[in-house]
């Protein structure tokens, strides 16, 4: 199973690619800024504007950071950024990390961050030494969400945070695939709003933030998508997709609209 989640997010070499559109785009590559990596650097709904709504949730400086799941790592280089805290990134995907630890090194930031290359269901990491865990559209990859979350909390200090922004399904709706997180169906593991808080408030964290985020979502693919209808952006998420981009795009838009699929931000507390 993990073979099969490594097969669909791993893509063409990244980097390489990454430089040659930003050459073409005109970008002095000794003066890269976070701004000319918008389109690919986040692969979530919305982009960075729910990270930095995220952000606007609780305090984070100085604090140490834990992204699970952190893909490109757009959102730990924001929190990095924005707040001087220390951030690591984990993915299971070795092209991902290497990508993520090389635009680190291309915008110039050389310390602050670190890049792991890991399963998030089998963290290497010691009790009580994390004040936030953040995770942006990983759980939907993750079979038993409830080992997850029991290690998130033996990595988290006492009164810490964690925060999510994640696809849902709504029970007894049935999804056609691919989907931007899976090509198929045996390697989505979706679950409703309900059913991860019943597991979060069973291992002991208190719900402290909720926001229903579909309609947004709805506007931000129906945009993209009318965008994708005569043009392609030289960096955007289609990179990451694939050829069958527009598949999966539409299928997530059909499923939000029809409420099959809801899209939620929120924050936890232990
Ligand atoms: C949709 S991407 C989101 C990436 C990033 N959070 C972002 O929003 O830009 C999902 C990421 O989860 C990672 N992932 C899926 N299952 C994982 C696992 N078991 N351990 C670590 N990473 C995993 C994938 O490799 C991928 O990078």
């Amino acid at each position: 199973m993990i073979d099969k989640i490594k097969e669909h997010y791993e893509s063409r070499e990244l980097y390489g690619y990454i430089i040659e559109k930003l050459k073409n785009k005109g970008v002095d590559l000794h003066n890269v800024r976070t701004e000319d990596l918008k389109g690919i650097d986040e692969f979530h709904i919305c982009g960075s504007s729910i990270s930095h709504k995220m952000t606007d949730l609780i305090d984070f400086l100085g604090l140490r950071i834990l992204d699970l799941g952190c893909g490109l790592g757009g959102a730990s280089r924001l929190l990095y950024s924005k707040f001087e805290c220390e951030v690591v990134g984990v993915d299971l995907s070795s092209e991902y990390i290497r990508t993520a630890q090389k635009l680190n090194s291309l915008l110039g930031i050389k310390n602050g961050i670190s890049f792991v290359e890991a399963d998030v269901m089998d963290l290497d990491f010691a009790d009580s030494s994390f004040d936030i865990v953040w995770t942006q559209h990983l759980q939907m990859n993750i079979k038993d969400k409830e080992n997850l979350f029991r290690n998130i909390k033996r990595i988290l200090k006492p009164n810490s945070r964690l925060l999510y922004f994640d696809v849902f399904q709504r029970e007894d709706s049935v999804l056609n695939y691919p989907l931007p997180w899976a090509s198929s169906s045996d390697h989505s593991f979706m679950i409703s709003p309900c059913g991860l808080h019943e597991i979060l408030s069973n291992i002991g964290f208190r719900s402290i933030y909720k926001s229903d985020e579909s309609q947004n979502a709805i506007k931000a693919i129906g945009s993209v998508l009318k965008y994708y209808e005569n043009n392609t952006p030289d960096l955007g998420q289609h990179i990451l997709m694939g050829d069958n981009f527009k598949s999966k795009l539409k299928n997530l838009l059909l499923h939000l609209v029809n409420a099959d699929l809801l899209v939620e931000a929120a924050v936890y507390e232990l």
